[in-house]
């Protein structure tokens, strides 16, 4: 496969952490986001990642310079997909969102052009469904941070050709991610079995089964998971939570993924997690 030309559409947490892998791994890259200010935050983060990696002696300058001459922003999604073989989305978690800018890219990427959603839960084969050609979509679900986490899911949806496919694993390897296959199917793999995890971790607290951080430490010393689940749910947003817990609660049914009542009152009260600075936590200057 030659290299393959990048659009990362959405600059948030995944969205500049997907072009920063794929700028190191020699692709050309082009970001954009709605908001000019995420955008320029994005890029200082891009920088600061590449200078860490140099610190920790991952990267050379003469890396990052080159990467960074790859990467390059502009404010409009179209213009940003125009010459992209690979365009993948990490904007909010909305149907009508990603049905529309798909929809809209669809008419100025070229006719081999994959599209990609970076969704966590969403249906691909829902994305996909406004496309004249569906078989071009997928999902690419990467996890955070992405810089670190080997996973890439990818995701089948109904449509998807097995070419799609191939080509999206092939671009796994090249950003040094592993790829799994799945079924478009409630949460894929992924979300399905980490939600459950995260949401009865809170029902534990709720119920007073333990704090917070013994709970999370169960989990962290008894079956070495890198980081308890509560901690998880503060990085991922309790907000993204709760909007995956609803929607796998209503398409898988059964109490499962019933959102727990303290995680709505959290979200009600701004407390979201890492990002707002107060979440199952006090995140102090982590923002
Ligand atoms: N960017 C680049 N590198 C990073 C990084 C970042 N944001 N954060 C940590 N690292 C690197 C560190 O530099 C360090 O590298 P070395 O080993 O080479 O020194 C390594 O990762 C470990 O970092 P730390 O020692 O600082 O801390 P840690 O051991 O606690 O690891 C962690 C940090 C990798 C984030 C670890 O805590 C972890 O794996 N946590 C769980 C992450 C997780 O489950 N992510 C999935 C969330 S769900 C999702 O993303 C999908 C969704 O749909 C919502």
């Amino acid at each position: 496969m030659s290299t393959p030309v990048v659009a990362v559409i959405g600059a948030g947490t995944m969205g500049h952490g997907i072009a920063y892998v794929a700028a190191l791994a020699g692709c050309r890259v082009c970001l954009t986001d709605a908001s000019s200010e995420q955008l320029a935050r994005a890029t200082q983060q891009i920088e600061r990642a590449f200078d860490k990696a140099i610190e920790k002696g991952k990267c050379t300058t003469a890396q990052r310079n080159a990467a960074l001459e790859r990467l390059t922003t502009v404010a409009s999604a179209e213009e940003c997909a125009a010459d992209a073989t690979i365009v993948i989305e990490a904007i909010p978690e909305r149907l009508d969102l990603k049905q529309r800018l798909f929809a809209t890219l669809e008419r100025v990427v070229s006719a081999d052009a994959l599209l990609a959603s970076n969704t966590s839960s969403l249906s691909i084969s829902e994305i996909a469904a406004p496309l004249a050609h569906p078989d071009r979509a997928l999902g690419m679900h990467f996890f955070n941070p992405v810089p670190v986490m080997k996973l890439l899911e990818i995701v089948r949806g109904a449509a998807t050709s097995e070419a799609t496919v191939e080509t999206a694993r092939g671009f796994a390897a090249l950003v040094g991610k592993e790829p799994i296959v799945v079924r478009d199917t409630p949460g894929f793999a992924t979300s399905r079995l980490g939600v459950v995890l995260g949401l009865e971790a809170i029902r534990m607290l709720e119920q007073g089964v333990a704090s917070a951080p013994d709970i999370d430490r169960a989990l962290e010393l008894g079956y070495n998971h890198p980081m308890g689940p509560l901690r998880l749910t503060d990085v991922v947003g309790l907000d993204v939570r709760l909007a995956i817990a609803e929607h796998l609660h209503t398409t898988l049914g059964g109490d499962t993924y019933r959102p727990p009542q303290l995680l709505r009152d959290k979200v009600v009260r701004g407390e979201l997690g890492k990002k707002s600075g107060q979440g199952f936590y006090r995140w102090e200057n982590e923002r």
